[in-house]
């Protein structure tokens, strides 16, 4: 185990290894002494970065410059002196361009995300084989940087990281050291998404939608997530988040006919419209909805389903395999899906297992080991959100180890009920108000009343 002053050291050292590449570079040089490739790149990125400026300046009227780097987002926006004496240092992830770190911030010890350019990453390293200028590449990564904190700046969504500030070390070339203060997350893990119930998959699913029908309608235009996969994406509060927006485009791909308007999956392809104004017709919000579709829906969505939900899953997989529905159909399917569960509507009408158990009013149970099932919400043992006493009985009686069962007042992210099932009669404990549901065969073989 590292000491609690090794996050601090990791910390130190991006921070020093990145002055020691900027000071010992030759500093930024004068555009002459780039390979001219390397030049085209980086009047490439600036271009993007004012236009992206420039488009938010028509939407909003709010801008008429791009951005300075040091400009706060909101009044209450931290700063790199908010970053003095912070704690709890630690890595939390890294991709090819940026290495994230968590910290505490003094004096509160609030939690945040700092996002900087990673200096030993795929993107700066393959850029300095290929041009041997690292100042260069360097600068080629912080664009990157500066275009993710511009858009976050101006896209406000539950399912958007949210910008908390941001530090620029004006001692450096501007363009050289800049850190982004985010909320922090958890980055996501998709294995472990597949162990959790199917409520808490479609939930990530439904988040996911919402935020592809706001970029679809962002005011920015339509935004495509280019880089659309699992790993841009945290958990927040378990709320989705996508956090990785440095390569996202907000401009529809440009056609003079639809032969241009091929939009290409390793698995298939789509042939859209070229529309009379040069614009590829949808393709970045179809884009990030097969990415969807293959990233997410397909492995999250069918597996466990209620079954008198399936078939509509079904439809929604095909709708939205086939890019036959935009965002806004595929919101409105996942939103009748939500109603349709909530109202409990996939339940067998026709069973009545309650009828075998008997109501105890007054008991609540030991927080104690018990047989543990499938998707179950809790280690110690089996809890299972359910619609009803009726759906847990059905539950109870399919599973032969459950002799009882509580639900108890704590509620999923639906409002459904959490039921705790168990085999231990002798887990009862008289007292509260909650209902124990008893086995009518477990309750005639043993004390209906077991010692408080
Ligand atoms: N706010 C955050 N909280 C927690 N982890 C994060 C956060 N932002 C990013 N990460 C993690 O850091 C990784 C790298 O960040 P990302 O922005 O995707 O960099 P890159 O552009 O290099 O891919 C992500 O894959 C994610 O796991
Ligand atoms: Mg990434």
């Amino acid at each position: 185990m590292p000491g609690p002053g090794a996050p601090f050291a990791l910390l130190a050292a991006a921070v020093l290894l990145a002055v020691a590449l900027v000071l010992s570079g030759p500093g930024r040089p004068p555009p002459t002494q780039l390979p001219p490739s390397l030049l085209q790149e980086l009047e490439q990125r600036r271009r993007d970065l004012s236009r992206l400026a420039a488009a938010s300046s028509v939407q909003e009227g709010a801008f008429s410059t791009p951005d300075p780097p040091g400009r706060a987002a909101a009044a209450d926006a931290l700063g790199c002196a908010d970053l003095n004496g912070i704690t709890g240092v630690g890595l939390v992830g890294s991709g090819i361009t940026k290495l994230v770190l968590r910290a505490s911030l003094p004096p509160g010890g609030e939690e945040v995300a700092l996002k900087s350019v990673h200096w030993a990453g795929g993107d700066v390293s393959r850029c300095v084989q290929r041009y041997g200028h690292p100042a260069g590449c360097h600068q080629l990564a912080t664009y990157k940087l500066l275009k993710e904190m511009a858009l976050l700046q101006r896209l406000h969504h539950p399912g958007i990281i949210k910008l908390r500030g941001q530090c620029y070390d004006s001692s450096l070339d501007p363009e050289m050291k800049v850190t982004t203060i985010l909320e922090l997350g958890t980055p996501l893990e998709m294995i472990q998404l597949l162990q959790t119930s199917w409520e808490e998959r479609f939930k990530i699913c439904l988040d996911l939608v919402q935020l592809l029908y706001y970029l679809a309608n962002s005011p920015l235009g339509s935004c495509a997530l280019l880089d659309f996969q699992p790993r841009q994406f945290v958990l927040v509060d378990g709320i989705l988040k996508v956090t990785d927006l440095d390569d996202v485009s907000t401009e529809e791909l440009s056609c003079r006919r639809d032969d241009d308007c091929t939009l290409e999956f390793p698995t298939r392809s789509f042939f859209l419209k070229c529309t009379t104004d040069g614009k590829c017709e949808g393709i970045n919000e179809k884009r990030n909805l097969f990415n969807a579709y293959r990233y997410f829906f397909t492995y999250l969505l069918p597996h466990t389903a209620p079954f008198a939900l399936q078939p509509i899953l079904k439809d929604i997989l095909n709708a939205t395999g086939d890019l036959r529905y935009g965002a806004n159909e595929t919101l409105i399917a996942f939103q009748k899906v939500l109603h349709l569960y909530k109202s409990g509507f996939y339940l067998q009408k026709k069973r009545f297992h309650l009828k075998e158990y008997i109501a105890l009013k007054g008991f609540y149970s030991a927080d104690t080991e018990d047989y543990k099932c499938w998707l179950s919400y809790s280690n110690l043992g089996c809890v299972l959100s359910v619609h009803n006493a009726e759906e847990a009985a059905a539950i109870c009686s399919s599973h032969p180890q459950c002799r009882h069962f509580i639900i108890t007042p704590r509620r999923t992210w639906t409002g459904r009920p959490l039921a705790l099932f168990q085999s231990n009669l002798t887990d009862l404990i008289s007292g509260g108000n909650m209902v124990a549901y008893v086995k009518r065969s477990a309750a005639s073989k043993e004390s209906l009343y077991p010692e408080a």
